[in-house]
């Protein structure tokens, strides 16, 4: 099997071309696709098209400089690694992997709930800025237990994502045969013998170290199969959770908590008010809901209301450094990554990822250089066209 190389990707495009040669078909779609018609997911990408940038020429910008402070601590650059649950399905350990090369560009990383390497592992093996994201089940003893863990194994914050009331309504993985519990059909067989590289570096290595990956972080008995349902499983998606159950982990946790899935003033000054030290906006990069807004759409009416009391970090469709600077010039004080540093990580590793974040980091650099700026901290919403609002039409 002829595979592009990893020096050759130019961008996180290329990245993504490489991941779905490596993949299988139902594997690399459940990463990369939306829900429903993907809407949303286009209108994340078409949401930063139509903002323009001002240039500003004849500025010494020869220091360009990207480090950031947030909540008291210094980091490389304004990204940090969004919590997604299949990076050691990518990679043999994926996690501690993309975990490794966030520590080393010094940029937070965040290990979600579902992911096949456990929490106490990522921060013993790897360490660096570690961020743990929950996602609350019904029953919440089993939620307050994996908060105890988080804390007992040294995470720094809690992101309690809230933007799941209900599963989601993901058509393309029922038609490629990647359902939950996993079936085997002749078509996600088929997939899977087309990508023998994946099957032995990754399947087959688990196998042969003690077994198929579990979802590591579950309670005791419940870390089924990452291929199964489990009871656990069932019960992460609660459409009776509330701000009560948000202030219960606010009091119990003692690091900084962070709200992850906010669209709307309303909801970040209640995430406030119940004690959040920081939002992030975030459409889940258009996978949950199909009719929701373009996070960088709604960022400027966010940080106008909430921005002087919180820090508001945002995710979704950031694909090139110039939509990172788009969204600290509006406000925001971090931008996280979901999808392309798991295609480095599918495509090479920890190189890969580390790649990815290279990509972003020389395009923040180069953008700046047109925008006359000699550090993300000058940047501000003069530096745009217009400041963005969510009420444009689709295409323009
Ligand atoms: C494959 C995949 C799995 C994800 N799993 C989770 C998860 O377990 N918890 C969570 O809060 N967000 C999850 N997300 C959403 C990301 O944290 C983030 O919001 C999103 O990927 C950002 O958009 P981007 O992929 O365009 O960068 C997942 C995203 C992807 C692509």
């Amino acid at each position: 099997m002829f595979y592009e190389k990893l020096e050759d990707a130019l961008n996180v495009h290329d990245l993504r071309r490489m991941a779905a040669q490596r993949l299988p078909k139902w594997l690399f779609e459940f990463v990369d696709r939306g829900t429903e018609d993907e809407v949303a997911l286009r209108n994340n990408r078409a949401a930063f098209e139509r903002i323009k940038l001002k240039t500003q020429v004849l500025v010494d910008v020869s220091k360009r400089k990207q480090e950031i402070e947030l909540f008291g601590k210094k980091h490389g650059m304004p990204l940090g690694i969004a919590p997604t649950g299949p990076a050691g399905m990518l990679w043999y350990k994926g996690e501690l992997e993309l975990a490794r090369a966030a520590k080393a560009a010094n940029i937070p990383f965040t290990l979600a709930t579902g992911s096949q390497t456990s929490m106490e592992d990522v921060a013993k093996l790897v360490g660096g800025t570690l961020w743990f994201q929950l996602y609350m089940w019904s029953d919440v003893r089993m939620s307050h237990a994996l908060v105890q863990r988080a804390q007992n194994a040294g995470f720094e914050a809690l992101v309690v994502t809230v933007d799941g009331p209900v599963g989601t309504n993901r058509e393309y993985n029922v038609r490629n045969g990647y359902t939950v519990p996993f079936r085997y059909t002749r078509r996600n067989t088929a997939a899977v013998l087309k990508r023998p590289g994946w099957l032995f570096s990754v399947i087959m290595r688990y196998w042969m170290s003690g077994g198929m990956p579990t979802r590591a972080n579950y309670p005791e008995g419940m870390t089924e199969k990452f291929t199964h349902v489990s009871s656990a499983e069932r019960k992460t998606k609660n459409d009776s959770l509330c701000w009560d159950d948000f202030g219960v982990l606010r009091d119990m946790w003692k690091g900084k908590i962070l709200v992850k899935g906010i669209l709307t003033p309303a909801d970040a000054e209640r995430a406030i008010a119940r004690g959040a030290d920081g939002i992030i906006v975030s459409n889940h990069g258009g996978r949950n809901f199909d009719s929701s807004m373009a996070p960088i759409e709604v960022l400027a009416p966010i940080v106008d209301a909430v921005g002087s009391r919180t820090s508001v970090i945002i995710d979704s469709g950031f694909r090139r450094g110039s939509d990172v600077v788009k969204a600290l010039a509006i406000g925001a004080k971090l931008v996280m990554i979901g999808r392309a540093t798991l295609w480095g990580t599918t495509v090479g590793g920890e190189a890969g990822a580390a790649r990815a974040i290279n990509f972003y980091r020389e395009e923040i650099s180069r953008t700046l250089a047109y925008l006359g700026c000699r550090g993300v901290d000058e940047l501000n919403r003069d530096v745009l066209d217009r400041v963005p609002t969510p009420h444009l039409p689709l295409t323009m």
